[in-house]
Parts: structure tokens; C-alpha cells; sequence
């Protein structure tokens, strides 16, 4: 039978010991890590949240009883230990507590503890889907919890500096109609009302507006999002934004309070100074230099338009690409021309999964020869010109795409990312961060044939282009902005918005009826007649924020309890078939024949 802990209470966390003075009578509570017996002394180290802590029981200092309890004890049992702090005779450096132990008097075995089917150790070597069928097993790892604090204490300082700036922490409901953000809804449906569904909100995007119409001001929130998407490494389909929006500001306004913010957090969780101000980088560059609306600036490797020189060279695949409207670009993967053939191969084939229809390449070697897989097709004044626009040394590695705009920048971007994990240029606490301005306001989407917003339809084009909204709609740049670290989007946001021809004409441009606007956000525009103030806004995806500052390599490292790749929770079981009776209530039908064509992946998720 397990002991209560009635007459006890804990004094310290393993790890605050040290704040004790030594002989001081310390009671501490936690889990067995291990308990070893060495010849009538046992050893065992105690875990809580804060670390380990050694304690010794001795017979002669516990007695008996207590000894023959502790023997008893094994790995992840939940005990209360009161006892002496003492100076360690042979300190273990690798422990916070190394130089202490507690000379145990008192031992209570609060729970005993099975198995448990996988070591709580940092740096697990279990495979993640065991750990997240137990993950409130997993939740024991130092690793993960240092994570999840560091979470907290993220959350703590971004509260109080919102709040410093005049910033209002307002909850909006999660129960909602349909948001425009591009995902998939999560659907409720309704009991009160059958037939009918809530959805829950892909982000407080129009609610924080209407809070701004309602003259708050400035809001913040940290809010849950819900967005039924494929999911990866930094995507889950419920995730966490640290949502604000702002009254009477411009771009410039929200760029400030959000690199204080950054700068704030950076310096109070890492001890890391982030230097002001964030560089800022155009939409246009980015993709043209990087590849990437999300360019990693940690290293160079940047795109070079080599188009022209090119354009009546003897090399069919780059004048085929040229003639058919595409380009050709290059990069420099410096130092590297003595790459063997294999690894080269195995660049054109990483290449091939962006899209490429192959990769060319002009490696430079140390003693002035060249290896190319296109030289012999080109004149000796045309490799130069491509050696020099890409800045080539000898020693380098020169590598070409040919095609589209669009597969040449996805192909380079990817391809320098790679080369770069591949060259270990990737340093995790290395921040390097930027902000993308001057997105296109809309994009084409070739599967509708008709313009999206490329944020959403109440972002503001800029002033400047607005006379191109009816004859180059493509062209029209945004208000619209996002932070980018380590080539993650961090954030994302844009001015707002509030005039309501502009509003009409943005319908108009994405093929909206008049109807369709006033049935999916006709409380929006009537809000909007009521005086609406100049507004903007942001919201930063928390989960990715605090991968990137813990160095974790998933969102799913940061988050207690997150979803697996088909989105599903493998410790509740979610989701789940319900009882018949809930679903007459609701007055739905499961269809079967669909449900089986849908889950043999034999047909299309709709
Ligand atoms: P956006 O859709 O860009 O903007 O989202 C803001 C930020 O949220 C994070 N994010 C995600 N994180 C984890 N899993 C996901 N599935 C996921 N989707 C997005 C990203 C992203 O930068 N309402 C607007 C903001 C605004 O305009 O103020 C919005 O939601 O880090
Ligand atoms: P091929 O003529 O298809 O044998 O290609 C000759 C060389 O050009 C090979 O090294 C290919 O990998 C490369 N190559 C083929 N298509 C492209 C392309 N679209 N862009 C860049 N290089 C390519």
C-alpha cells in the first residue's frame, strides 16, 4: 500500500537544494531515476521538474525500517525523502546538484510504479510514436521539460510586455463561422440548431478586427488557431498564435512593438541580444535571391540570374528553357568543386523531387581544369561569364536550374538549404532574423483560375499600386509582412483594410460576389459602416517561435500533447467513432460506403 504524504510538506525542488544551508533539514518529493544498493549504502537519484538530486540512505543514520524500504524502491516510484543536505565527498560535475546530497532520515513511498515501457531519459533513443502513446511518460524527460518551461516562461514575458505597451489580453470565442485564412475548418456541428455547423477559428482574424472597430485599441491574445491541413514538422492542426492587432498605425508602428517584443524575449529567455533593427527584405528579393519568401540568411549561397548570358549559348537545355519563357539560375556552393561524381548525382536527384528536370553543373578545380556537364557545349568566354556572375573560385561547385521561374526558385531555394544542412552551416543559436515586406496582394491559383489573397481578402494593397488593381491585379503589392528566423516564418501579418471601395474592389478582383462577401462576413462590412479606425495587425505561431528558441527540430517538441502526421492524438485515441445516440441527437449519419472508400485511400479526401 502506498504512504500519504499527510504531515509532510516539501521544502525544496531537488535542484533548489543548493539554496539550503548545508545541515539543514530539507524534505524533497519527486520520481526514482535509479536506485543502486553498494554494500549497505543505497544511492538513489530523486527527479522532479527542476533535476536530479542524490540521496543516500544509510542504516545507521535511517534506521532499519526506512533502510529496507529503500531497497525496495524502483525506478519512476513517487517518494517523499526527508533528510540532512550534505556536502558531497567526491562532487559529480555533470549534475547542477553534483556537490550535494541528502542524507536521508525519512522515506515515504507515495505510488509505486510498473515498468514503464520506455527509459525517461534526455535525447531519446524510443521511437516517438511509443513516447507519444505515453507521452505523460515522455512529459517526465528533462529534455521536454525544459521545452514546455521554457514555453511557459515565453508565454509569462510576452503577456507582460503586451501589456507594458498598452496592450489588452481579450479572449475571442473558438465556436465561430468559417475564417478566411485558406486552410480547411474543423466543423462542429450543432445540436440547437441540426444541420447547422460552427467552425472553429483558423485564427481571430476577424474578431480581433471587430475589437478594433469596437475601440480597443490594442489587443493581444494567445490564441488557439484550428486548421485541418497536411501537417509537417512545424505545422499542427491545432497550434497556438500569439495574435495581436493595433488602431491609428501604419506598417512602421507594428514593425517597432514586434522587434522590441522579439528582442525582449530573446534577451530575457536566451540572454541573447538580437541587433535593432531587423533587417527587412522585399518579397521580389527574397525569391529572387533566396529562392524563398522564408530565406534563411544564416549563410550566402544566393541565386543568380545568368539568363542573358546564357540565352544563345550551345547548351540546348538552358536556350529550350530560355525560348519557352523560363530562366536560368545558379548557385555557389563554395569550396566544394572537389565533390565526387556520386554526391553530385545524388544533389541532381534531391533537385528532381522540387521539380527540376535536372541540375548542371561546373565544378572548378584547384589546379584551373574544369568538370562540367555542359561545358563542351559552351564557349570558353561563356564559362567565364557564368564563373564570374557567380562569384566562382577555383575550388568551387557551380550548379545550374533551367525552367519556369517558379521551379528554378524552389529548386535553388531547396537545393541551398540542403547544401548548407549538408555542410553543417546551420547553427542552431544562430538568429538570424528579417522581415519580408512587399508580398504580392494576390496570387494566381491555377486549380480555381481565379486570383486568392495571398494573406487573406482584408489585407490593404499598397497605395502605390492601387491604380493597377483592374488592369494587373499580379502585380499589386501588400501591406503585408512577416518575420522570418532561420528560415522559418515565425509570423505573419498586414495593415487592414478600411475603406469600403477598396474592400468592394478586393471582392471584385477575387471573383466574390456581392452575396457570397455579405453571407461569409457580412458582420465584418456592417461593422466597417460604423466608423472603423485604421488598423493592422500580426500573430506569431508561439509553438514555432519556442521550437526555434529551445532548438527542438518539431513543433511537437514544444507542444504537451500534439497530434501525429495523419492528425491524429495516439494517447486519447483521437479521433474516435461516437455513440449512436450522440449522433441522432445531432441528427447526423455516418456514410459507411464512404468511410470504408475514404480509409483505403482508394479515393481523394474530398
Ligand atoms: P498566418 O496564417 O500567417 O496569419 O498565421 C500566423 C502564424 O501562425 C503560424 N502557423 C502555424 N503554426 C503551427 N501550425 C500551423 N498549422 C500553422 N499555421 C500557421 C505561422 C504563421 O506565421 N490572422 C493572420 C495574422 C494577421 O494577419 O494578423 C494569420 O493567421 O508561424
Ligand atoms: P541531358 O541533355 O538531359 O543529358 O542533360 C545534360 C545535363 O544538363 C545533365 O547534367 C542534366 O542534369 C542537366 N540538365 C537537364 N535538364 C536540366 C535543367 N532543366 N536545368 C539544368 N540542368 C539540366
Amino acid at each position: 500500500m502506498s504512504e500519504t504524504m499527510k504531515g509532510l510538506k516539501r521544502t525544496h525542488r531537488c535542484a533548489e537544494v543548493v539554496t539550503a544551508t548545508i545541515g539543514a533539514e530539507v524534505t524533497v518529493m519527486g520520481w526514482v531515476q535509479r536506485s543502486r544498493n553498494k554494500g549497505g549504502l543505497i544511492f538513489t537519484d530523486l527527479r522532479d521538474r527542476s533535476g536530479l538530486l542524490q540521496i543516500l540512505f544509510e542504516e545507521a543514520i535511517c534506521g532499519r525500517e526506512v533502510f529496507e524500504k529503500a531497497g525496495r524502491m524502483r525506478s519512476e516510484f513517487c517518494i517523499a525523502v526527508v533528510g540532512t543536505l550534505e556536502r558531497r565527498s567526491a562532487p559529480n560535475l555533470q549534475l547542477a546538484t553534483g556537490a550535494y546530497e541528502v542524507h536521508a532520515r525519512e522515506l515515504r513511498i507515495l505510488a509505486e510504479a510498473e515498468t514503464p515501457p520506455f527509459p525517461i531519459e534526455e535525447n531519446s533513443k524510443t521511437r516517438e510514436e511509443l513516447r507519444l502513446t505515453y507521452r505523460f511518460l515522455d512529459l517526465r524527460r528533462p529534455d521536454l521539460q525544459r521545452n514546455i518551461m521554457t514555453r511557459s516562461k515565453i508565454a509569462a514575458v510576452t503577456r507582460r510586455f503586451m501589456t507594458e505597451n498598452g496592450f489588452l489580453e481579450i479572449e475571442t470565442p473558438t465556436l465561430i463561422k468559417s475564417t478566411p485564412e485558406g486552410a480547411r475548418d474543423y466543423l462542429v456541428p450543432s445540436r440547437v440548431h441540426p444541420g447547422e455547423m460552427y467552425a472553429l477559428p483558423q485564427s481571430p482574424q476577424l474578431l480581433k478586427q471587430l475589437l478594433m472597430c469596437s475601440g480597443y485599441d490594442r489587443y493581444f491574445q494567445l490564441a488557439r488557431c484550428y486548421r485541418d491541413e497536411d501537417l509537417r514538422a512545424d505545422r499542427q492542426p491545432e497550434f497556438t498564435q500569439i495574435d495581436m492587432e493595433l488602431s491609428f498605425v501604419d506598417v512602421e508602428d507594428v514593425i517597432d512593438v514586434n522587434q522590441r517584443l522579439l528582442s525582449t524575449l530573446f534577451r530575457e529567455i536566451l540572454g541573447v541580444e538580437i541587433p535593432l533593427p531587423i533587417p527587412r527584405m522585399t518579397w521580389q528579393d527574397a525569391m529572387d535571391h533566396y529562392g524563398s519568401d522564408k530565406p534563411d540568411l544564416r549563410f550566402g549561397m544566393e541565386l543568380h540570374d545568368v539568363t542573358e548570358l546564357v540565352r544563345s549559348c550551345g547548351f540546348s537545355v538552358f536556350t529550350a528553357a530560355i525560348s519557352g519563357g523560363g530562366t536560368v539560375r545558379g548557385i555557389n556552393a563554395a569550396g566544394q568543386g572537389g565533390m565526387p561524381r556520386k554526391k553530385i548525382d545524388a544533389l541532381v536527384d534531391f533537385a528532381k523531387g522540387y521539380g527540376a528536370k535536372g541540375l548542371a553543373y561546373l565544378a572548378l578545380q584547384e589546379d584551373g581544369s574544369i568538370k562540367s556537364s555542359f561545358s563542351k557545349f559552351m564557349t570558353e568566354a561563356e564559362i567565364m561569364g557564368l564563373t564570374d556572375a557567380l562569384g566562382g573560385k577555383p575550388g568551387d561547385l557551380l550548379l545550374f536550374a533551367a525552367d519556369s521561374i517558379p521551379v528554378v526558385r524552389a529548386v535553388l531555394g531547396a537545393l541551398r538549404l540542403e547544401l548548407a544542412r549538408q555542410l553543417g552551416l546551420l547553427k542552431k543559436d544562430d538568429y538570424r532574423f528579417v522581415w519580408v515586406t512587399e508580398f504580392p496582394l494576390l496570387e494566381w491559383s491555377e486549380e480555381e483560375a481565379r486570383f486568392k489573397a495571398m494573406h487573406h481578402p482584408f489585407t490593404m494593397p499598397m497605395e502605390e499600386d492601387l491604380d493597377q488593381i483592374d488592369s494587373n491585379p499580379g502585380a499589386v503589392r501588400a501591406k503585408a509582412y512577416d518575420i522570418v528566423l532561420n528560415g522559418t516564418e515565425i509570423g505573419g501579418g498586414s495593415v487592414r483594410i478600411h475603406q469600403a471601395e477598396i474592400q468592394n474592389k478586393m471582392f471584385e478582383v477575387l471573383g466574390l460576389t456581392r452575396e457570397v462577401a455579405e453571407q461569409r462576413f457580412g458582420f465584418l462590412l456592417e461593422a466597417f459602416k460604423y466608423g472603423v479606425p485604421p488598423h493592422a495587425g500580426l500573430a506569431y505561431g508561439l509553438d514555432r517561435l519556442v521550437m526555434l528558441m529551445v532548438g527542438a527540430d518539431t513543433i511537437r517538441d514544444v507542444i504537451a500533447f500534439p497530434k501525429v502526421k495523419d492528425a491524429s492524438d495516439l494517447m486519447m485515441n483521437a479521433p474516435d467513432t461516437v455513440e449512436p445516440e450522440q449522433l441522432e441527437e445531432l441528427a447526423l449519419q455516418v456514410d459507411q460506403a464512404r468511410v470504408d472508400t475514404l480509409s483505403d485511400g482508394s479515393a481523394p479526401k474530398p
